[in-house]
């Protein structure tokens, strides 16, 4: 069968058809994987019933997995779910259980459903992040994508020139911060030591700048900052209006990849105390820093 592509959004999204995830890729399939996520940002699989071994090999054929000393979570090494290299999206402690409404793990978690690029807290942040749905709830669940670069071509040439030089601060502390979440211990908040990275992103590839926006994102280098997340705050509600946003129901199977350099997502409310949803996401490492750290 053929690789097809077709476009699920009028920006960007596609859904592949012609593609086995579960098997080794040719070459023609990787390089076609490729220029479509340079082409869509976001990529749509369906019907991938995947083994945690079977996304890692799939993951791999596409890079290196991310891999870091800081963590990127609260939870402890002996606290997971799941294997190396496997991140756990879902709502359930290590023995399977819904995790409790009162856990800082959970309040950590809800942390995931503002609008953020992953890992964009790290000095180099993620390239792409492949999501499997391995169980889905009856109700709600969507994941959310929105194109950076639609959103930055659509933004006023004054606002464009000045956002050209700006570094932002990125760190997880800021994005738990905005819902409220401040019970970190000294060696959290050690281990999430803001980074820089710049607001406008070129892709090496298509040469389409594109805004690299988070919740991790709390300040602007030299300004104060209530000036600083006001900003932020606006060129967010820029970012993702409806134009920009492509909201992805899930179906059982379907894996999905996401450009982090090109796009934000958010994760939706669903009945996390009654259902369980399990996704989990392999991460693909950056090649590239945005700015020196200083
Ligand atoms: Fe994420």
């Amino acid at each position: 069968m053929p690789i097809a592509i077709r476009p699920l959004h009028p920006v960007f999204v596609g859904e592949v058809s012609g593609i086995d995830c579960t098997r080794p890729l040719a070459p023609n399939e990787i390089a076609a994987v490729n220029a479509g996520m340079d082409r869509y940002a976001v990529l749509v699989f369906r019907d991938q019933d995947l083994t945690d071994a079977e996304q890692l090999a799939f993951t791999r054929q596409f890079g290196e997995l991310e891999n870091y000393r800081s963590p990127g979570h609260i939870r402890q090494a002996v606290e997971q779910r799941l294997g190396p290299g496997i991140a756990d999206f879902s709502n359930l402690d290590k023995d399977g259980n819904i995790i409790s409404a009162e856990e800082r793990i959970w309040f950590f978690k809800l942390g995931d459903r503002l609008w953020h690029s992953d890992s964009s807290f790290r000095a180099i942040p993620a390239k792409y992040s492949l999501l499997s749905g391995r169980v889905l709830p009856s109700w709600g669940g969507n994941t959310e994508f929105a194109d950076m670069r639609a959103a930055y071509d659509a933004l006023d040439e004054r606002t464009k020139a000045e956002i050209e030089p700006l570094v932002c601060l990125h760190s997880l502390m800021y994005s738990r911060a905005a819902i409220g979440f401040t019970d970190l211990s000294e060696a959290e908040i050690e281990a999430f030591r803001p980074v820089r990275q710049r607001l406008v992103r070129t892709h090496p590839v298509t040469g389409r700048k594109s805004l690299f926006l988070a919740a991790h994102a709390g300040a602007i280098e030299g300004w104060p900052m209530p000036e600083a997340q006001m900003y932020l705050r606006d060129l967010t509600e820029h970012a993702t209006q409806r134009e920009f946003v492509y909201s992805h129901r899930w179906r059982l199977h379907d894996l999905v990849i996401w450009d982090n350099r090109q796009t934000m997502h958010r994760a939706r409310r669903f009945d996390d105390r009654n259902e369980v949803r399990d996704v989990r996401r392999t991460t693909l490492a950056g090649d590239a820093i945005t700015i020196e750290q200083l």
